[in-house]
């Protein structure tokens, strides 16, 4: 159970800590600790000796530490005054249960075979927690160490082998550092572009603003903030870390110790035991909330563009997909649609809404959807309604003096709406009502919420006499800004690292002293702005659609997930940001946004034929596939180029038969957190060489991509775990790993290396130009087993496993529900010469209302063709055919089983 008072962790003398250089306070010592009848322990704090820099210190600090259930420990550090409220990321938006087990979600653990803890390394089950805490009491610290192996993974006590000084906490600077073992391998901290890879390097720092910078830029403060980070330690035993903490913050990581330096708000440690990583985000999901469901569309592959002229040119990229025999789903439209760029507006003259509402008219009929964009700036313009209702409504934001925040940006001086006002909600869904009524979008992008800002001033007004914004530099600032700092809010004595180099808080976006609803200050929200949009937006789209909602942001938090997908902005035409783009998608995996794509073929620059070539091979295998660009770039649609269509054809052709695959990925990520697109590592934890993987990633258990990454290259260096993988394209091409190696392999320009695992089960359907005619293909299920031929030991059965999870693909719920969707649950085994498929179904109902069959099965991994084929312990006859193909593959067709029954298939191969 708890452990008090451990005063063993570091036991030293308290002068060794007086301030040192580079110390910002001497540190607490403890007065007094209360064990609550709840079991939670309460600690007081009292400073030891006080410092100026930075502001003075808080004189008493508070410690609750508890164990909100088995899997998460929660320490949270304020001001003891309880009269002096600080800033906390208010409950709307990460609402927190204090029951312990209390989520209905934890029953789905059982649907997905090792999605749970109980599966990977070092099960810690039995034992009542899975951390102990410590602490010292002068200088306060504490540390939290696992039970199963007494390792210590977090420890703020500094000490003489630790470079760091003890806990600050002021009203506008926090500092806490935690020691670490040079062999842990560290993840999180987004959001930023990392050159470095996904582990992070020692000797970075991390600087969590969201900032509208282009993502080409890497290194810095991006558009989003996570602070969260994995662990992983030897063994692959994987524990998680999440500061709750919105404020703007600096995370150095040294190697041996992170640092955080935090510009306010409280000291609001979880800490997740995993002990896979993969069960590591599903305990920080549990938290923040489980991933949006995804409608099925939103799986298609997806075009856009800023710079469409008008409807006529979006018409022609449509027409042009289809004769080039390239699936599309989605057709975007980014600012270009709008009236002088005011939201909810149609351009009259390139976009007039009769045209528009035709070309929908099509579109949908065809099966096919459209997303269009809205900006949080709303043109301050006496005859714009949407300004008008929002003025009514009084939910803009304010500055320091007590008006409207006047901001910039494409439609020229703007208001922005602050989602922290109770009648934000109502004012925002009327107005996407409204033009939905005109325009009939499918989904919402959520762009420039950082807030971006093209003027940087603490207080702006309106030019006399000048128009704003200049036509010639329409993204300069043309407002008059007074950008002196009066107050606190503007310019915090610590100055964090933002864009690389101390810039203000305030620059690029809107002053932090400006004011939400209750005087919530920007200075404390700053990094919610977008978070509290997507949930704005998606719960006016769920109202307004009546089906299950689609929300693109740019600006997430940990959480947003929840509401919203999320692609990685702004990023470059090269070739470093193609691998760039693999890092950014993990990392929003691993906080709960599992939705996530970059643009494909790059966003700023001209692509060229072989990046954007070897782009749609990799982003066919994004979550979220969306091919955009700029408005200075050159076209880059897929039918451009020949070779471009022809790689376009193969991945995207193979995307689409995986979706039964992937919407069950969506589904699983739904109900327990996990990331789609995976690091190898989430499932060979023990296999120390996947901790620095980042060129090839999975989907899921069963499938490893491997795309090219640079110029001229045909073939590439792929590391493959322990165990047998197959070329899904072909089947045929098998790569035997032993104990894990890497392999060339090859890869023409045509061609991407997508490999399935031994040991998995995905279902199958047919290529399709859209998802809805897919989904109307027959299903084959596809079983891997290890490659006979390879192995030495034939005395225990080979397993394999899947799952399927159907619905109608738009209900707003996302769930097992009787005569609304099917899940099924696959298993195979085979020993020596007989073999066993089960199919076991919950809720069939759905999948035979629909009609839905399975037709074939191809099974990988065989020595010898099956005979003795029975179905439902009955022979196969006729039309059923079962053929053996090169390389282990056989293949059992004419088969028509319902997806909605169980079913056994057995074989033996005598
Ligand atoms: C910035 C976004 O990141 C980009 O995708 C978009 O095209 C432009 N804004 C214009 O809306």
């Amino acid at each position: 159970m708890f452990v008090r008072g451990v005063l063993v962790l570091l036991i030293c003398c308290i002068t060794s800590f007086a301030l040192g250089l580079g110390d910002v306070s001497s540190g607490y010592e403890l007065s007094a600790i209360i064990e609550r009848n709840d079991g939670s322990i309460v600690a007081i704090l009292d400073i030891i000796e006080s410092s100026n820099l930075y502001g003075p210190d808080t004189l008493q600090l508070q410690v609750t530490i508890s164990y909100e259930d088995q899997d998460r420990l929660h320490v949270h550090i304020t001001d003891y005054d309880s009269s002096y409220k600080r800033w906390e990321v208010p409950l709307e938006l990460i609402p927190r249960s204090k029951t312990p087990g209390s989520s209905p979600l934890k029953s789905h653990n059982t649907l997905f075979d090792d999605a749970s803890e109980t599966n990977s390394v070092g099960s810690e089950r039995g034992s009542s927690h899975q951390f102990q805490f410590s602490y010292t009491s002068k200088p306060f610290g504490f540390a939290i160490t696992r039970n199963s192996n007494k390792e210590v993974l977090f420890n703020s006590t500094p000490g003489s082998s630790h470079s760091f000084g003890s806990m600050v906490f002021k009203d506008q600077y926090l500092e806490i550092s935690t020691s670490l073992p040079k062999s842990a391998s560290i993840y999180g901290f987004g959001e930023s572009t990392r050159p470095d890879g996904f582990r992070l390097a020692p000797g970075r720092l991390y600087t969590l603003w969201a900032t509208d910078i282009a993502s080409a830029n890497p290194n810095v403060d991006l558009y989003g903030s996570y602070p969260f980070y994995l662990d992983m330690r030897s063994g692959g035993l994987a524990h998680g870390v999440f500061l709750l903490n919105s404020n703007g913050m600096d995370v150095s990581y040294q190697g041996i110790f992170i640092t955080y330096k935090v510009l306010g708000g409280v000291l609001d440690f979880y800490f997740f035991p995993g002990p896979s990583p993969l069960s590591v985000v599903q305990q920080l999901t549990q938290l923040v909330g489980r991933p949006a469901p995804m409608p099925y569309w939103s799986l298609g592959f997806q075009q856009s563009k800023y710079g469409y002229k008008n409807v006529s040119e979006l018409e022609d990229v449509v027409s042009n997909y289809a004769n080039a025999r390239i699936p599309l789903e989605v057709i975007w439209s980014d600012i270009d649609h709008m009236d002088k760029f005011k939201d909810f507006t149609l351009d009259p003259l390139n976009y007039p809404a009769d045209k528009m509402k035709s070309f929908l008219e099509k579109v949908h009929a065809d099966g096919q959807q459209f997303v269009l964009i809205i900006d949080p700036g709303i043109k301050t313009e006496n005859n714009y309604s949407t300004y008008q209702n929002g003025l009514e409504a009084g939910i803009y934001i304010k500055d320091s003096s007590g008006s409207l925040y006047l901001g910039q940006v494409w439609p020229g001086p703007v208001n922005f709406p602050d989602f922290f006002h109770p009648k934000a909600l109502s004012f925002w869904t009327s107005e996407i009502s409204k033009f939905h009524e005109t325009v009939a979008f499918d989904g919402l992008w959520i762009d420039m919420n950082e807030i971006s800002n093209f003027c940087s001033g603490i207080t702006c007004t309106l030019p006399p006499n000048a128009s704003c914004p200049r036509g010639d530099a329409p993204t300069q600032c043309c407002l008059i800004c007074d950008s002196s700092p009066t107050i606190k809010w503007d310019d915090p004595p610590y100055s964090i690292n933002k864009l690389g180099s101390h810039k203000d808080l305030g620059a690029l976006t809107i002053a932090t002293s400006a004011t939400h609803f209750n005087g919530i200050l920007e200075y404390n929200a700053h990094n919610l702005y977008g978070f509290s949009e997507a949930i704005a937006t998606n719960r006016a789209l769920q109202s307004v659609l009546k089906k299950r909602p689609f929300v693109l942001s740019r600006s997430t938090f940990v959480g947003s997930g929840k509401y919203t997908a999320h692609w990685t902005g702004d990023n470059a035409a090269t070739w470093n940001d193609i691998g760039y783009s693999i890092v950014g998608i993990l990392n929003a995996g691993l906080v709960g946004i599992p939705m996530a794509g970059a643009d494909i073929c790059g966003f700023v620059n001209d692509t060229t034929e072989e990046l954007c070539n070897r782009w749609i091979q990799l982003g066919a295998f994004y979550p979220f596939a969306r091919d955009h660009s700029d408005i200075h770039s050159k076209r880059q649609e897929l039918y451009l180029w020949e070779s471009v269509a022809q790689s376009a054809r193969k991945a995207l052709g193979l995307r689409y038969r995986l979706l039964p695959y992937l919407y069950t990925l969506v589904f699983e990520a739904h109900v327990l957190g996990s990331p789609i697109a995976r690091p190898l590592f989430f499932q060979f934890s023990s296999d120390p060489i996947t901790l620095g993987i980042d060129s090839q990633f999975m989907l899921g258990r069963g499938i490893l991509v491997s795309p090219v990454l640079s110029a001229g290259a045909t073939s590439v260096k792929a590391y493959f775990p322990k165990g047998s993988w197959y070329n899904l394209f072909n089947y045929s091409q098998v790569v035997n790993a032993g104990e894990g190696s890497y392999h060339v392999l090859s890869a023409p320009l045509d061609t991407i290396n997508v490999h399935v695992y031994e040991g998995s089960i995905i279902l199958l359907q047919e290529e399709a130009k859209t998802t809805a005619q897919a989904r109307k293909t027959p299903f084959t299920l596809l079983v891997a087993f290890p490659l006979q031929s390879t192995k030495a030991d034939n005395s225990e059965p080979d397993q394999a496993t899947g799952q399927l999870f159907l619905d109608n693909g738009d209900d707003v719920e996302m769930a097992i529900v009787a005569g609304k969707s099917t899940f099924l649950k696959y298993r195979a085994s085979t020993l020596n010469t007989s073999g066993v498929i089960r199919a076991s179904v919950m809720q069939g109902e759905f999948a035979l209302q629909k009609g839905l069959v399975l037709q074939k099965v191809v099974i990988l991994g065989m020595k010898a063709p099956p005979n003795n084929l029975k179905i439902n312990n009955q022979e196969a006859a006729s039309p059923i055919k079962c053929s053996y193909q090169a390389s282990s593959h056989v293949e059992i067709s004419g088969l028509s089983l319902p997806l909605g029954k169980d079913f056994i298939l057995s074989w033996n191969t005598m």
